[in-house]
């Protein structure tokens, strides 16, 4: 993985909402390289390693590693003010076993090993409703084929997302990939939260806005 940060495929989205004051300055130059993802996280003594892309503020992945202590959880996301967010609370936390990246996550994808993962989370992806724009969706046959790889037998990917459009297109596309199977008995499997965790900015607003999240589990399967 390179830790310089360069985005190797296009981004999408927001990256900064605000010039950064001095003191978030200060966080960005100082406390994020004791957080920041590098090679060497991967190569840890953790049996479990969970991956987040597109955490946002970070309330998920904050929620699991205080309550997942054995487990290193990464997490990636380009937005700085999240990210400032994140470390803030990390670092008041002292929170150990979390290592967080501003690249974008199909770079980091594409550096990390084979079947390194227990669990990828995909929460309230950006739906790029326009036709024009479906081809920006993060999750999409090629990114499927790359969370592939890097999952362990077994592993599982969890999406969460309130948007019908975008819903439909994910399951299309893991349906078709007879590499997963969808965790899904009865309809209360997409409608209750399939993982213990705080809600996020995004799942709040939906709630709020009675767009009811649909929450979808796709696990690999073991060859
Ligand atoms: C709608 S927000 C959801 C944030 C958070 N998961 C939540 O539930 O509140 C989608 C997030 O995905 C991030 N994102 C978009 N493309 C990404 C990429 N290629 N790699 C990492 N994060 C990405 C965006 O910056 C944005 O913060």
């Amino acid at each position: 993985m390179k830790n310089d940060e360069r985005h190797k495929y296009k981004l999408y989205g927001r990256k900064r909402s605000r010039s950064l004051n001095i003191q978030d300055q200060y966080i960005i130059k100082n406390l994020f390289p004791l957080y920041q993802l590098k090679d060497e996280s991967i190569y840890s003594n953790h049996h479990d390693i969970e991956f987040e892309i597109g955490f946002g503020y970070g309330e998920h992945l904050l929620w699991q590693a205080e309550n997942n202590k054995d487990k290193l959880f990464i997490g990636a996301e380009p937005f700085i003010s999240g990210v400032i967010s994140l470390i803030k609370k990390i670092n008041e936390k002292q929170i150990k076993n979390i290592k967080i990246s501003t690249t974008n996550a199909i770079n980091i994808l594409d550096n990390l090993a084979d079947d390194c993962l227990s669990s990828v989370y995909i929460l309230f992806p950006d739906p790029w409703p326009k036709k024009r724009h479906h081809k920006r969706r993060l999750i999409n046959p090629n990114s499927i084929d790359k969370l592939h790889r890097v999952l362990k037998n077994d592993g599982h990917i969890l999406i969460a997302s309130d948007h019908k459009g975008y819903i439909y297109s994910i399951l299309f596309n893991f349906l078709q990939d007879n590499r997963f199977s969808w965790i899904c008995e009865k309809s209360s499997d997409f409608t209750k939260k399939p993982y213990l965790s705080t809600q996020s900015k995004y799942e709040k607003k939906a709630i709020k806005n009675n767009q009811n999240p649909v929450y979808l589990t796709f696990k690999k399967i073991s060859l």
